[in-house]
């Protein structure tokens, strides 16, 4: 039979698909039966599927999707179907005239998951079965039809050899298992909810387990079980934690409580992303598991935080309410992902948080959005799905959820939420079907709030504002402007949440009573009647002016507060003395922060244009006074005073000149580093001994903060090069308890080339070079290093027996660190470049999804100089016109070059 199959095997070439050719299935399936016969060479996937047409009186064809399988065998009803009412290509299994009432679909096919390197569908890692489905790699599985809105009830059988594999796992209930011949044995998992392919999961392996028991609001027991290979179960201790935290927050804040009374989590050392919400079975990059004070820093254990919730809270947004098809994505992950923000927020610091989101939106998705794969957080087409996991979908489509909760208030979200579950629990449904709960459950007028979702682009918000003592009218003049992107010339204004509050001399907030927009009188009064002292301004027109009455004296206004909307907002009338006092005074702690960052910007682009000028850098005291202000008040929140003495980064600076220069931006920044560091010397002193840890490490936000602050004014005396500084650094290195503390200074000593550095870097590795997680930190450091021709370094670690380029983690480390650093990655003489190419080339052969990662650092090529460009281009078309390349790494390297 295969030989026959293989025979009418046709290759058919990638298709782009759109958002308006949606339209539903012709067959629903209700109920699938998986049998997985695992194996050294092959393994066997029976599959037997309740096919329902949708419409009794025509019978379409049924088409399957279905890649890299070898098909064994097609039944319909238990009869094998004849060669010539199938067809087979590279992606699809048709059946052309299957039963027009209700029938038995049965295929086998045979996999190879040993040779599976793009870690999509069955593959290996660390020696154990696992899979990755989301978003179309069931169909490396089983043919299928492979899209979200099929959603059917699973069972799971599972035989494997038991020594080999002793735990069987997949979503639901295990509801059979026992011992087979041979040394085999068998489990079978049953999911009770429907559910699409794509949350379907399956782990055979060596594992074991941490248990835990969470008790659900309604009194359900849940067992909680953490699985990892033996010798890493200690590390599972603060991800468990993570787990009750985040069930406990969910039911607090939402009301959501978990449906089934068991709950898995399996920590995989090869996985493309972060981590995986299969129902009832999560699986992670064990890198967003594993923590121990020695081995992960606070960073690592913020993200797990972060991380296991998001995961976890998918399974009400996104699980049961899921994506009606792959263009919704936002609809869950822009959701969740401000959900974990909440959670993340409510278990550490609410503004340092805040600040952190948004640099991430500001580094990666402000670029991401000016540049050839600019795309709305709803695309309206796309080859490969898997090139739309972005930083457009997920953050923007974070803060357009985000701008829903500040404009009809917490209560009012929450409203809307309950509704939206209400509504569509079990449903497959469209990011229009959120926005029509929102609305309906708050009866808001809302609808220019729409183009959030097909508009792409990063608005430009200009705020002018004049003050008549007279008339005690302070009146704001808003214009927005929305750059065109690739397929979409001209934008209609958007509804923009604009939070403002206003300053009165003393630095206070002035109660706000009365505004009017235009001529219409809107009022400010909070539910009990009181003034409130920050306004949300819907900014919905292309101009529109805003006028707050009864205002006594001339104020400083704190605009966009909290980061209110993802725009560009421009003051052209600010001054230093405004930004100095917000800074100095704004009881909205994001916008004081924002205040130190706007002026840091402006130094910085000032520094550029007198060194493109070949001037001597010089730099503004009023800066640092206001930076020693700040790193000197007991009162503020470490973290917070970390985050504001930190200059804004070079590839922010590199989205803000007309051609960006990276040699400039990085002689600029260290100099001002170093000048920072020379003239808050004492002060910054006075951090790293203040801070040190007393304790033993804990994991909670002011111990986090001590760590932070101590960990930053030590990289800035370090950055100094001299005896003294370097001398503190290597004494914490040596002294470090935590690997925060210990990495921090390696970082520090690893700034300036020499045989500190040298020595540092090779004593780090051979202290850790059996705790793989470790040795990663270990290369990206060297990686984005800024050092001069750091390049060649970058290439010979690829021969480095710690490098392993079918690892993700190891190559998101060393190239993607790589990419990170701006100097050697635009080196002029296109090193960078080439390096990176030669990398993509090979690495698309085994892994196209991290492949097409890495194709994303060269889409800022056409910010850079004429020479630069030509470099960059020339590598891209290298890339592009290679036989065979995967789709993926088509897809961006193509949009790229348009
Ligand atoms: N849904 C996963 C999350 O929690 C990410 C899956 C990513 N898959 C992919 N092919 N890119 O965000
Ligand atoms: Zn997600």
């Amino acid at each position: 039979m295969s030989t026959a199959m293989d025979e009418i095997v046709t290759k058919d070439t990638p298709k782009e698909i759109f958002l308006k050719d949606y339209k539903p299935t012709d067959y629903a399936f209700e109920r699938v039966e998986l049998k997985f016969v695992l194996d050294e060479d092959r393994t066997i996937v029976k599959s037997i599927i309740n096919v329902v047409p949708r419409s009794e009186t025509s019978n379409p064809p049924l088409v399957l999707d279905g890649r890299d399988l070898k098909l064994l065998s097609v039944k319909i009803n238990g009869e094998v179907v004849k060669s010539n009412n199938l067809s087979l290509t590279s992606r699809h299994l048709t059946l052309s005239t299957p039963p027009s009432s209700p029938f038995t679909l049965e295929v086998d096919t045979e996999l190879h998951p040993e040779k599976n390197l793009s870690l999509e569908g069955l593959y290996k890692s660390g020696g154990n079965f696992c899979t990755q489905c989301e978003a179309e790699g069931f169909r490396k599985i089983t043919f299928f039809q492979d899209r979200p809105d099929v959603m059917a009830i699973f069972t799971t059988t599972i035989e494997a050899d038991k020594t080999k594999y002793p735990v069987l796992l997949s979503n639901g209930n295990l509801i059979d298992h026992g011992d087979l011949e041979d040394g085999k044995h068998f489990a079978v998992w049953e999911d009770p909810f429907k559910k699409p392919s794509y949350l379907f999961a399956l782990v055979a392996g060596q594992l074991e387990s941490r248990e835990d028991t969470f008790t659900t609001c309604s009194g359900r027991l849940v067992h909680l079980r953490i699985w990892t290979p033996a010798q890493d179960i200690p590390k599972t201790a603060h991800a468990m934690r993570s787990l009750k935290s985040a069930m406990k927050w969910d039911e607090d804040v939402f009301g959501l409580e978990y449906d089934l009374d068991l709950f898995n989590i399996v920590a995989v050392p090869d996985f493309n992303m972060g981590a995986m919400e299969n129902k009832s079975l999560n699986i992670f990059n064990s890198k967003l598991v594993l923590a121990s004070p020695e081995t992960a820093t606070d960073a690592d254990y913020s993200s797990i935080l972060g991380v296991i919730g998001h995961e976890y809270f998918h399974n009400w947004t996104g699980n049961r309410v899921t994506c009606r098809n792959w263009f919704q994505l936002s609809l869950k992950e822009g959701l969740t992902v401000f959900r974990d923000q909440e959670f993340s927020s409510d278990m550490g610091s609410r503004p340092v948080k805040r600040i952190s989101d948004v640099l991430r939106l500001r580094l990666s998705q402000f670029a991401e959005d000016a540049g050839p794969m600019a795309h709305p957080v709803r695309p309206h087409s796309y080859i490969k799905m898997d090139n739309f996991y972005t930083v457009t979908v997920y953050e923007k489509g974070a803060e357009v959820v985000r701008m829903y909760q500040t404009l009809l208030g917490k209560q009012g979200f929450r409203k809307g939420m309950d509704l939206y579950f209400e509504r569509h629990d079990g449903q497959a449904v469209a990011c229009e079907d959120f926005f029509a709960a929102m609305r309906d459950a708050n009866e808001a007028d809302m609808s220019s709030f729409l183009l959030w979702y097909s508009q792409a682009g990063t608005p430009l918000l200009t705020v002018t504002t004049a003050y008549n003592p007279d008339t005690r009218c302070f009146t704001l003049k808003c214009r927005q402007e929305i750059p065109p992107t690739p397929g979409q010339p001209l934008k209609e204004p958007m509804l923009i949440p604009l939070a403002v509050g206003l300053l009165n001399s003393k630095g206070h907030d002035m109660p706000l009573s009365d505004v009017l927009d235009g001529e219409l009188p809107l009022s400010l009064t909070d539910a009990s009647g009181q003034a409130v002292t920050t306004a949300i301004l819907r900014v919905e027109k292309a101009e529109q002016e805003f006028t707050f009455v009864n205002i006594p004296e001339k104020p400083v206004a704190s605009l966009l507060r909290n980061f209110s909307a993802p725009v560009r907002l421009l003051q052209p009338d600010i001054t230093d003395d405004d930004l100095l006092f917000l800074l100095a005074h704004d009881s909205d702690e994001f916008n004081r922060w924002e205040a130190a960052q706007i002026m840091g910007r402006k130094l910085m682009l000032n520094l550029i244009e007198q060194l493109q000028q070949g001037g001597k850098l010089s730099v503004d005291s009023a800066y640092i006074e206001g930076l020693r202000s700040i790193l000197c008040d007991p009162l503020l929140d470490k973290e917070f005073v970390t985050k504001a003495i930190t200059l804004p980064a070079e590839s922010e600076l590199v989205d803000l000149m007309t051609v960006a220069d990276p040699d400039a931006i990085h002689t600029v920044r260290r100099f001002l580093i170093r000048a920072i560091a020379s003239s808050l010397r004492k002060e910054l002193e006075y951090a790293v001994e203040e801070n040190r840890s007393l304790e033993p490490y804990d994991p909670n936000h002011s111990s986090m903060a001590r760590r932070a602050l101590k960990n930053t004014a030590l990289a800035y005396l370090a950055s100094l090069d001299q005896p003294e500084a370097t001398e503190l650094a290597l004494q914490e290195y040596r002294t470090a308890t935590n690997m925060t503390e210990q990495f921090a200074a390696l970082v520090a000593i690893a700034q300036n080339p020499g045989e500190a550095r040298t020595s540092a870097l090779s004593d780090f590795y051979e202290q850790w070079k059996h705790e793989f997680l470790v040795v990663n930190k270990w290369l990206a450091l060297q990686a984005v290093s800024d050092i001069p021709n750091n390049v060649e370094n970058v290439r010979q670690l690829l021969d480095h027996p710690a490098f392993d380029i079918r690892n993700p983690n190891k190559v998101y480390a060393l190239i993607g660190g790589f990419c990170g650093s701006v100097v050697n990655l635009h080196a002029k003489d296109g090193s960078g470049y080439k390096f990176l190419a030669d990398v993509v080339l090979k690495l698309d052969k085994l892994n196209p999804q991290v492949a097409s990662r890495l194709v994303t650092a060269f889409s800022r090529w056409r910010r850079f100089d004429d020479g630069r460009q030509a470099l960059a281009k020339e590598q891209l078309e290298r890339i592009a016109k290679v036989e065979g390349l995967s789709d993926n790494v088509y897809e961006i390297a193509s949009k790229s070059l348009v």
